[in-house]
């Protein structure tokens, strides 16, 4: 063949290959069909009104593999309007799928929304949860494990299993009687329990000798927790998508809206072992809540007679920070990567500017509730995203929020930074009060550079952080009159909420949205509105 018609043959597959990949055409698709009910559920003992998807409580996990086309058809038998979001999955030019107030019409009573979305080059272990009018302390939760493709190796051996368990806070009440008690001004109440898959205890089974990966996430509503396991390490292999080093724990602290993964491996005599969960950093007037259930060894036949593995030291953030610092990102491990455009040295590239986000409980317009550098986010009638779509003026604050603290008497806006495509910032979440808090971030990784508990953050902190080998995450920790500092990497088009992961002060008012764009519009950078996008408050009846 001539050199130039094999040059345009060249270019002409490779063309038609990005086509391919843009559509994800060639990637398989996984379809679901998700009916929202209440439901009763007894997870203490007494019956409570759940609310269950399929009847199940908590919902069905989804298992796939990365860059599956994920189609799930959410039915609303509810009495009120819902959401469901996808907690870690980038959701890459899609904000459209993010499924955030900010982003997307709740479904109303008796309608539906299909999500179409793919969860591009992730592996690892995910949630998703209802996002709007507190239904998560209700239920409508589950887990999203997305596997790697066979020609992808993760760095440690095939496990002879994998279990999942999402553990969180739980309350007797309904979450209609605790959105009132935020409403009518007073604080959540302590949690009644702690609960592992919906149940006060679970029981794992394996064999003697072999390793299995457990999957541990938070999808409580506002306390941290720590795992342990009796008489067994734990080995860490995954961290919200990403291979850390895989360093060795007794114990694991996972704060409100984080995922790990970790192996396990039976290498004790064959009895039952206690896996606990104990919440953290609890007032100290009150003792901490413990689920407790079983790692049983199938050839067991009595228990381990230890006493129960004890938690780490309460009250204290010295250990926990210490653990998360010692979280490192392995730089060798293939498989995803927080960003596949390759900044690997994240630590020599220069910050476009500094958000210092303080977080307080403040009262605004008589209301006790909690704002973010003077501002308290108030749910527009409208989604964001439809606002900015369909250039309906008025509404969303541009750049309300000061880039720093500055004083200001708090007030509610409904603020959306602005940043330009590819900006890489620094954001610092400053913890004005003594209450443990984790922050996320819709849409991206970010690498956690650096934590303090020392009160206010300032420019010299930079010196200390780890610009080499940070953990990446999506939700990161900020301890009790402390900070916790990030760098991202601006490169997923879209407008992404980063909020508050205690689901009270999301609530009430801890959240705000980043605009990342740019003006080149173009389909590689974002897609465009989907076709069964639902369109609410202003932006009802307008063509799509
Ligand atoms: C609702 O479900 C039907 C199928 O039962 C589907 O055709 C339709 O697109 C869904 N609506 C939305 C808004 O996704
Ligand atoms: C990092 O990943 C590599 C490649 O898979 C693996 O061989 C190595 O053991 C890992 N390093 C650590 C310290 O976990």
């Amino acid at each position: 063949m001539p050199r130039m018609a094999s040059l345009a043959l060249a270019r002409w597959v490779l063309l038609a290959a990005m086509a391919a990949r843009l559509a994800g055409a060639d990637d398989p698709y996984r379809y679901f069909t998700w009916i929202v009910t209440y439901g009763p559920i007894n997870p203490l003992g007494a019956i409570q009104q759940g609310i269950l998807i399929n009847g199940q409580f908590p919902g069905p996990r989804i298992d796939c593999v990365t860059n599956d086309n994920l189609i799930v058809n959410v039915v609303n038998n509810l009495d009120e309007p819902f959401l469901i979001t996808w907690n870690g999955i980038k959701q890459r030019k899609n904000s459209w799928q993010d499924g955030v107030a900010g982003t997307n019409c709740p479904i109303p009573p008796g309608a539906n929304y299909t999500y179409k979305f793919q969860a591009k080059d992730q592996i690892g272990t995910f949630t998703y949860f209802p996002s709007v009018a507190l239904h998560r302390a209700a239920g409508g939760f589950g887990a999203l494990n997305v596997y790697q493709r066979p020609a992808i190796p993760v760095p440690y051996p095939p496990p002879a299993g994998d279990f999942t368990l999402l553990v969180g806070d739980w309350y007797l009440a309904g979450h209609d009687q605790l959105r009132q008690t935020l409403d009518s001004g007073a604080p959540l109440p302590f949690p009644d329990a702690l609960l592992i898959n919906g149940m006060p205890s679970a029981t794992l089974v394996g064999d003697q000798g072999r390793t299995y990966l457990l999957r541990v996430s938070n999808v409580g509503m506002k306390t941290s927790i720590n795992f342990r396991v009796q008489g067994h390490s734990l080995k860490l292999a995954e961290v919200e998508g990403t291979h850390p080093v895989q360093n060795v724990y007794d114990s694991l602290d996972v704060h409100v809206g984080q995922s790990v993964a970790f192996l396990v491996t039976l290498d004790q005599p064959p009895m039952d072992y206690a896996m606990v969960a104990s919440t953290r950093f609890n007032p100290a007037d009150i003792s901490p809540l413990t689920a407790v259930g079983t790692l049983h060894y199938s050839s067991a036949t009595s228990m381990a007679p230890d006493p129960l593995p004890a938690g780490p030291p309460e009250q204290e953030s010295e250990w926990s920070m210490n653990q998360a610092r010692s979280f490192r990102w392995n730089l060798t491990a293939s498989a995803a990567r927080p960003n596949p455009q390759g900044s690997f040295h994240y630590g020599t590239i220069q910050t476009s500017r500094t958000l210092v986000l303080a977080s307080s409980a403040a009262v605004v317009a008589g209301q006790r509730r909690y704002a973010v550098n003077g501002v308290s986010f108030v749910v527009p009638d409208t989604p964001l995203k439809l606002l900015d779509n369909y250039n309906i003026a008025n509404v969303i604050e541009w750049d309300s929020v000061p880039e720093r603290p500055d004083g200001g008497a708090p007030r509610p806006g409904t603020p959306v930074v602005r940043l330009n495509l590819h900006e890489f910032v620094e954001v610092v979440f400053q913890n004005t009060e003594n209450e443990m808090q984790s922050w996320h971030l819709d849409g991206y990784d970010f690498w956690v550079v650096g934590y303090g508990d020392n009160g206010q953050w300032t420019e010299n902190e930079r010196l200390n952080y780890n610009l080499v080998d940070a953990q990446a995450r999506h939700t990161v920790q900020v301890y009790p009159n402390g900070w916790s500092a990030i760098l991202v990497s601006l490169d997923n088009q879209g407008m992404w909420n980063l909020r508050s992961a205690n689901w009270d002060r999301q609530y009430l008012g801890q959240q705000l949205y980043l605009r990342v764009w740019t003006a080149e519009q173009s389909f590689s950078n974002e897609y465009s509105i989907p076709t069964n996008a639902i369109l609410c408050g202003r932006a009802a009846g307008l063509p799509h």
